[in-house]
């Protein structure tokens, strides 16, 4: 129904549930939905698909290779689509490789320059032509949309966040899942290129022990306020 075009911009580490979030709040109030790291694991599978192992190479070669694909992200919350040069590589950007490497490539300055510029492309379309967008990540509330009619910092405790993490990619090992979060949080977070960080005008929301339902309703309402519909 709202078609009122506001931005909802929400940051947070590894599995905090800001997909989950994010697309539930979308369905729900009829908005468009963006999920950034999808662009930076599409690149990444694309540096990978190339043969250059994001790890260990230099930035250079990754800005290079980055400059390459067009990438297409489709904004239905329903069904969100990711695209490297007319290929679908939704499945294929949630493997362990790209996992591993997404720090590394979305770490390298020209890659954040150009995904930020798409990023704002996207956000500009959705406010003029449709009911607004859910964008999530870890910079939007500070570089990509600070002028979000709503910013939301989403955080679990790391338990909570690796049994989400095992679940989505259906491992049981826990342990392993907590460490690489954590490998992977302290990388997005203490990177030179726009970290992960927290600010005074995101409000936390602390969702160990909240169900996914309660959450996003608790989005919605924030959404409602916002727009001055309550
Ligand atoms: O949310 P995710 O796990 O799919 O994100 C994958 C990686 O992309 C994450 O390790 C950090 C990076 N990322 C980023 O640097 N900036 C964003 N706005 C979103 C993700």
């Amino acid at each position: 129904p709202r078609g009122d075009g506001i931005v909802i911009a929400i940051d947070g580490p590894s599995g905090s549930g800001k997909s989950s979030t994010a697309r539930g709040t979308a369905r729900a109030r009829e908005m468009r939905y963006l999920d950034t790291g999808a662009m930076y694991r599409a690149l990444t599978w694309w540096v990978l698909h190339n043969g250059v192992d994001a790890t260990t190479a230099d930035a250079a070669a990754v800005a290079r290779l980055a400059a390459q694909p067009v990438i297409t992200m489709g904004t239905d919350p329903t069904d969100p689509t990711v695209r490297v040069d007319g290929t679908d590589v939704a499945e294929d950007i949630r493997s362990p490789e790209v996992t591993s490497g997404v720090s590394a490539v979305s770490a390298v300055p020209e890659v954040r320059e150009r995904m930020v510029a798409l990023q704002r492309d996207i956000i500009a379309e959705a406010r003029r032509d449709s009911g607004g967008i859910v964008v999530e990540g870890r910079d939007i509330t500070t570089v990509v949309a600070p002028e979000a009619e709503v910013k939301i910092y989403l955080t679990a405790s790391a338990e909570a966040r690796a049994e989400r993490r095992s679940r989505e990619v259906r491992t049981s090992d826990i342990a392993a899942t907590r460490a690489d979060l954590m490998r992977r949080d302290l990388f997005d977070s203490s990177r030179a290129e726009s970290p992960l960080t927290q600010t005074e005008d995101a409000l936390e929301l602390e969702t160990t022990g909240m169900s996914l339902d309660e959450v996003i309703a608790l989005v919605v309402k924030l959404a409602d306020e916002a727009s001055g519909e309550v």
